[in-house]
Parts: structure tokens; C-alpha cells; sequence
């Protein structure tokens, strides 16, 4: 990957694949993936080469699939084909091929490919490939190809609507269209019964002047309607074929149950509106969204040594605008987004603990509408709660439907025991009001949130009688390596938190706000609840550094056997590590973590431990964690800056920004990693920025690393934009909205910002 190839107003945009690797093109479809939050289209080659995973994912659109494990987004059939053929030859970049190079551009959301291919018999041409799905108009995918003929030559052309694709068994077919140069196809998911229309519509030019092929549709099976072409191309002509398709279901917001036939007429009267478009139309009005909603409002610029950083962090807020849902608040992120298969769609504490700061800080009206989505599904979370004998609202570890609770497949034990997720929900929502002051959204549903998950908390604790304390027992914490253990310190924080959070709203509605509190405490029986909630709140047992400074993990893990990691330490492949564990008796038995957990509580709850203390175990966890969740790397730079560990901290940032877009190819075949990049912008800003929600003050106390000269970016802060640049001797903050007064917290100091404060160290 080449990180530094845009110039002038794109530079510091530009993603670069120079080399193009038949053996794994998964890798440019992830990272290249293209989208808007309502679709994600993955950024595979028009022609199908050797291992492609195409892939095309709709959000919310969930079918569960006779014998497979889980509920999955499936695969919408897909308009990105293209296939080329010279004579018999099929053009493609594993050929004879040269100058090779594919690039996004985060600003735009362009995709372009470019290379020159020769034929066996030695007809030569020049392709560039373009593509974007709009910003502006969700359903929008329009594809521009250009192919020059350096000799005269015969082009065949097989263009349309493929379904034969991969986890494609989700539809069944229902129809199928071709009238005049558009073609349709339509299919319904199989169980859940979410009808789909797909249309693409082909334009063609020759050197710029209109041309009427004849189509010569064929259709190999029932989800496959495509376009077969022919060109004579003469040396020096260019061939242009503009595609432009649209995607429409019946899990559409405005079209919510809607049956086949309304669908359809929604979907041929978009196309109609469409089809006479051009890409760089459709890409201006693409871009100017893309400007108005991320780069002039949330932008983060870096002026450093290392020219990755910049574009690591602007990689991170292209892939968060296009994976997240923001839209439509029945609906939430996926682990990889709308990038691939992997993690089937679901929704994980990922949106919380990792991206949830970054929607909040920059655009909290996209925040509220992921956290409604938890609100939305809180009915399932009580019926999930009931199920397993606890009261209140118990948050499934994976969730899909809102009406699904638990949807973590059998296999795992993580459905049965990884509880916090249920108090992180409850931290998401105090966040969002902290620093939005939404009292319209917290009399709604944030306090409901706060008192259900208490409510499930103050069931799930155990009654130690010997010690007269409460206990957490048989769970699974941030640590994925440890299964069936006991007292997990970040649980049993967090749920303590989340009791104390519901303890003190209870008596602030009910001296405050009595009308809500009558209400809420009608629904949820605040009363009864709040008397637990007192009596348990301080006798939940947490741990606390033993003699050596150290904070437990949970019961067992100190006790476990100690392996050295050196040797292993930035393997790339943390199987080699498990083989070395399994030799020991497996990963139970091994002081080994997959990620931050203690760590993960230390970042969030700052004042628990001492700094020495935090530094101590920061070196001793880290020592033994394999940074095996790509959900690690961040929390442990993030909390290297707090700790002013400054060389460490930027060492663990260059690994988590390579996460996805570095030279491993494997590690994004199933999607990008989502949580990461939420941890990628939370590095960058609330880590070297140092920008922080700090009891209920906003915090800046930065951490820049000693190479880095600046960093810029604009936060909200109680509906105020104010814009901070950070830089190594001081820093600024100009309050942009001005119609309220905004304090920051800094060395303890409580100061008013005004229009514009300088700090200066
Ligand atoms: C991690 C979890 C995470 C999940 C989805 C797992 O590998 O251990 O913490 O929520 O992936 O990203």
C-alpha cells in the first residue's frame, strides 16, 4: 500500500494498492470498501479474479438461513461486474498487465483502477475503472469504465445483475426484468421476508458519442440477468460504459413492510430519475455531502513525521461515515460494518466503548440514533434477562433484530457470559448526556436505559455470605481468553458504575423531575429497585492491587502459569502463540490475554488507581497480552499517552492505524475492523489530544507524541463546536457556535473559554 500518493487538495486522502495480488484481492474489497451507512459495496475487481469475495450488504437487512448458526446481513446480488473479452481472452489484471494501480479517495469516495493489458496475440489496451455510491442518494451505485484500444481489436462484453454470489442462499428469486437498457432483478429473503429490487441500466460511447448496442440479454440461472456486447474498437478509440444501478428493500425506513409491487414502482421511478446521470455528477453531489458532513465539520488533521498517521485517522472517519447506520435508528453498526461477512452484521460493546465517543464528540445526533437503537431493542433485552432468571434489561452480546436478544451463535460461550456488555450500554448513554445535556432524549429513554440495566445488575450479583460482599461469578470479561471465570475487575466496575449512575438519577428525578420519576418509577418499580441498589452498591467486591501493585484480572488469572511472550511478541500470527498455550493446557491456564481488560478499565475509569499503579500493570498486562482483538492496540496507546509513556504510545498507535490498512493481506478478507477505528480517532484525539469527558467537564490536557507538530480537529461540547488545535507548546480552543459559554478542565483548573482561549505550557 502506498499512504502518500494524493496531492493538492486530496493529499493525505489517497489509499494506493500498486501491486495488484491475484492470490488475495479480499484485501483492496475490504479497505476500499465503498458505502453511505444504508449499503456497503465491497471494492472488488468489475472482472472476477481468483478468490474474489464480492459483496454488496444492506444494513439491517438480516435473514437467518436453515442450518447456520446465526442471523446474517446477506449478500445483495451484485452490479459490479464486468467482464472483458478480447477474442477469447478474458481481460483481467492476472494477465498480461501493466502499470497496475487502484486507489480510494477518502474525500470523494472514489474508486479508480487503472491498468494496461496486453492479449496473447498482442491487442493492447488502457482500462480506468471508476465507481461511487453516493452519499447524497443511499440507493445510488454508479460504475464508469473507460477502455482505449491501442490496436484495432473485437471487445466482448458481459455486463448486468449477478446473485451467484457468496452467502447468496438467503433470497429467493421472485423476477426477473430486461426493457430496453434496464435491467431487474427481485428476490425476497427466504426467512426473515425482506423483498429486494436491484436494477442496473448500461450507457455506451465512442470517443464521446452515444452508441445503441444491441443488449442480447441472457440469464444462466434465476438471480444472474446480464447484458452480452460486442465493440469493434479501432486503434486509439475509447469505449465508455457508464452503469448505473440501484438497490431498493422493503427494510427500507420509508417503505418499512412495504410488499413487491410498491417496491418496484419505487425502485423503476428512482432509475427513471437516475439513469440519464453522469459519474461526475453524481460525484460532485457525492462529494459536496462528504464535505458538508465529514471533512468541514469533523476532520482530523496531523502534521507528523509519518505521512500513514494522517491518512490512518482519515481512513478511520471515511470507514466510520460509510459502515454506520446513523439513518435509521433500528439499526446499528456491525463489527466489520458494511464491509464483509465476518461477524455476520452483528452489533458488539464495539459500538459503545469504541466508536460511541467519536459519534458523540463529533455529530451527536448520529450518536442518539445509535444508541436508540439499544433503546429500541430494550424489550428484547428484559424478555433476555427473564429467560435467564435475571430482572431488568439484560443487553445481548451479540445483537441483530431488535426483537432477537442473544444472537451470539451456540459455538461461543461469549452469549452465555460476556455480561458487561449490558453496563456499557448504560456507560454509552451516560456519555451521550454528559456531553450533550440531552434531557430530551434522557426523559425518553437514557434514564429507562440506566435504571433496566441496574435493574439486571443488582440481579445478577451473588450474595457472598462469608464476606459479606456481592459477587459476579461465571463470566466472561473484555478478555475473551478466559472463559468461566470469576470477579472480572472490569465487570464488576462497571457494574457497580451502572448502579451508581441509576442510584443517583433516581433521587435527582425525584427531587427534580417528580413527574418523570412518577412515571418511570409506575413502569419500572424505581422504589424497590432503589432500596437494593443502596443496600448492594457498595458490597460489590472489587479488586484492588495486591502486594506487587497488581489489579487482578479476575479470581484465577495471577495464579496462572506465567509464559514469557518474547519470541512471539509481534507475531503476526497469534495462532503460534494458542500453539504454545495449548501445549500448557489451553488458554484458561495461561497468564495470556487476547486484549485490553484491566487496561480497558484503567483508560475508561481514570481515578480508580494510583498513576504508579496504572503504569505497573499497564507493562505487566501488556507483556502478556497478544493484541489478538483488533479492538486492543488503541486502548493500550490510548492509555500509554495518559500515562505520558509517549514513545510506547506511539509505537502501539503505528501497529493499531495498521490494522487494517498495513501490509498483512489476510487480516481484513472478512471485513474491516470497525471497533478499531473507532480506536484509531480516540488515539489521535482523546489519547494525544487529550480531549476527555472527565466527570461531567470536558478535559484537555494533551499528550502529543515528539514527533508530531500539530493536531487539529473540531468537538462538540454541549451543542458548542469548538475547534482545538493542539500543538507542543500550548494549545487553542475558539468556541465556532458562541451562543453558549463552554469551560474546559485543565491541570485541574476549571477555565472559561470564551470566543477563543490559548494555553500556553
Ligand atoms: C473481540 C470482542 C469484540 C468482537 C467483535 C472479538 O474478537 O474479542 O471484544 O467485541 O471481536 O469485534
Amino acid at each position: 500500500m502506498v499512504y502518500n500518493s494524493g496531492t493538492g487538495e486530496y493529499k493525505g486522502f489517497i489509499l494506493k494498492e500498486e501491486v495488484f495480488d491475484a492470490e488475495m484481492p479480499q484485501k483492496t474489497e475490504s479497505i476500499m470498501c465503498l458505502g453511505n451507512g444504508y449499503m456497503g459495496v465491497r471494492s472488488s475487481n468489475e472482472e472476477y479474479v481468483k478468490e474474489d469475495s464480492r459483496g454488496t450488504y444492506v444494513a439491517g437487512t438480516f435473514n437467518f438461513m436453515e442450518g447456520d448458526e446465526a442471523t446474517e446481513l446477506p449478500n445483495v446480488p451484485d452490479v459490479t461486474n464486468m467482464l472483458f473479452t478480447v477474442g477469447e481472452e478474458t481481460v483481467s489484471p492476472d494477465g498480461n498487465m501493466a502499470n497496475y494501480e487502484k486507489t480510494l479517495n477518502f474525500k470523494n469516495g472514489l474508486l479508480r483502477r487503472y491498468f494496461e493489458w496486453t492479449s496473447k496475440d498482442g491487442k493492447r489496451l488502457h482500462l480506468e475503472f471508476l465507481r461511487v455510491v453516493s452519499l447524497k442518494d443511499f440507493h445510488l451505485i454508479c460504475s464508469k469504465v473507460n477502455v482505449t484500444a491501442l490496436d484495432d481489436c473485437e471487445i466482448g462484453l458481459k455486463s448486468g445483475i449477478e446473485g451467484n454470489v457468496m452467502h447468496c442462499a438467503h433470497f429467493e428469486p421472485c423476477g426477473m426484468n430486461a426493457a430496453n437498457d434496464v435491467l431487474q432483478i427481485t428476490a425476497v429473503t427466504k426467512e426473515s421476508g425482506i423483498p429486494f429490487s436491484v436494477m442496473t441500466c448500461h450507457r455506451f460511447e465512442i470517443n464521446g458519442v452515444k452508441i445503441e448496442p444491441d443488449f442480447g440479454v441472457t440469464s444462466e440461472h434465476d438471480l444472474q440477468i446480464m447484458a452480452n456486447l460486442a465493440f469493434s474498437l479501432k486503434a486509439g478509440n475509447t469505449l465508455t460504459i457508464t452503469k448505473i444501478s440501484n438497490v431498493f428493500t422493503g427494510r427500507d425506513k420509508e417503505r418499512d413492510g412495504c410488499d413487491m409491487p410498491a417496491l418496484v414502482a419505487d425502485a423503476s421511478a428512482h432509475m427513471a430519475s437516475v439513469k440519464g446521470r453522469t459519474l461526475e455528477d453524481i460525484l460532485e453531489e457525492s462529494a459536496a455531502e462528504w464535505d458538508r458532513r465529514v471533512w468541514s465539520v469533523r476532520d482530523v488533521k496531523v502534521d507528523c513525521d509519518k505521512e500513514e498517521y494522517q491518512l490512518a485517522v482519515r481512513f478511520a472517519l471515511y470507514h466510520l461515515t460509510i459502515m454506520a447506520p446513523v439513518h435509521d435508528n433500528r439499526m446499528n453498526i456491525g463489527a466489520k460494518g458494511l464491509s464483509g461477512p465476518g461477524y455476520k452484521g452483528h452489533t458488539f460493546w464495539d459500538t459503545e466503548i469504541f466508536m460511541l465517543p467519536y459519534f458523540i464528540f463529533t455529530c451527536p445526533e448520529e450518536a442518539r440514533s445509535l444508541i436508540e437503537y439499544r433503546y429500541n431493542s430494550i424489550g428484547a433485552a428484559r424478555e433476555n434477562a427473564k429467560k435467564k432468571g435475571f430482572e431488568g434489561a439484560m443487553f445481548p452480546w451479540e445483537s441483530a433484530w431488535l426483537t432477537d436478544g442473544e444472537i451470539t451463535p451456540d459455538k461461543y460461550k461469549t452469549g452465555l457470559q460476556e455480561h458487561h456488555i449490558t453496563a456499557d450500554v448504560a456507560v454509552g448513554v451516560y456519555y451521550y448526556y454528559i456531553v450533550t445535556g440531552d434531557e430530551e432524549f434522557m426523559e425518553r429513554c437514557g434514564y429507562e436505559l440506566l435504571f433496566d440495566t441496574a435493574k439486571f445488575w443488582s440481579s445478577r450479583l451473588e450474595y457472598n455470605a462469608e464476606k459479606d460482599i456481592y459477587e459476579i461469578l461465571c463470566v466472561i470479561g473484555p478478555d475473551e481468553y478466559k472463559e468461566d471465570i470469576d470477579n472480572n475487575a472490569y465487570t464488576n466496575y462497571l457494574a457497580q458504575y451502572n448502579l451508581q449512575l441509576a442510584i443517583h438519577y433516581y433521587e435527582k428525578l425525584k427531587a427534580d423531575r417528580p413527574e418523570v420519576y412518577e412515571r418511570l418509577n409506575e413502569a419500572l418499580g424505581l422504589d424497590s429497585a432503589y432500596a437494593i441498589w443502596c443496600d448492594r452498591v457498595d458490597k460489590i467486591y472489587l479488586p484492588r492491587e495486591n502486594e506487587d501493585g497488581l489489579v487482578p484480572q479476575d479470581d484465577t488469572y495471577l495464579t496462572l502459569i506465567d509464559i514469557s511472550r518474547d519470541g512471539y511478541v509481534f507475531s503476526e500470527h497469534p495462532h503460534e502463540v494458542h500453539e504454545e498455550v495449548w501445549k500448557l493446557g489451553g488458554l484458561n491456564k495461561v497468564m495470556i490475554s487476547k486484549q485490553a481488560d484491566v487496561m480497558q478499565l484503567m483508560y475508561m475509569f481514570e481515578d480508580l488507581f494510583s498513576a504508579e499503579v496504572k503504569k505497573k500493570n499497564f507493562y505487566f498486562y501488556e507483556r502478556r497480552c497478544i493484541h489478538d482483538s483488533s479492538l486492543s492496540l488503541s486502548t493500550y496507546s490510548a492509555l500509554a499517552a495518559d500515562l505520558g509513556e509517549k514513545d510506547t504510545a506511539i509505537t502501539l498507535f503505528g501497529r493499531a492505524a495498521m490494522i487494517d490498512m498495513g501490509p498483512v493481506m489476510w487480516s481484513s478478507h472478512a471485513g474491516i475492523h470497525a471497533a478499531s477505528l473507532g480506536g484509531i480517532w480516540q488515539c489521535v484525539v482523546l489519547g494525544f489530544g487529550g480531549v476527555r469527558r472527565y466527570g461531567e467537564n470536558l478535559r484537555i490536557e494533551p499528550n502529543l507524541p515528539d514527533n508530531w507538530n500539530e493536531v487539529s480537529t473540531n468537538i462538540v461540547w454541549k451543542g458548542q463546536t469548538l475547534a482545538l488545535t493542539v500543538k507542543q507548546d500550548g494549545f487553542t480552543v475558539k468556541n465556532l457556535t458562541g451562543t453558549k459559554e463552554v469551560s474546559i478542565l485543565h491541570k485541574g483548573e476549571l477555565i472559561p473559554v470564551g470566543e477563543a482561549l490559548e494555553i500556553k505550557y
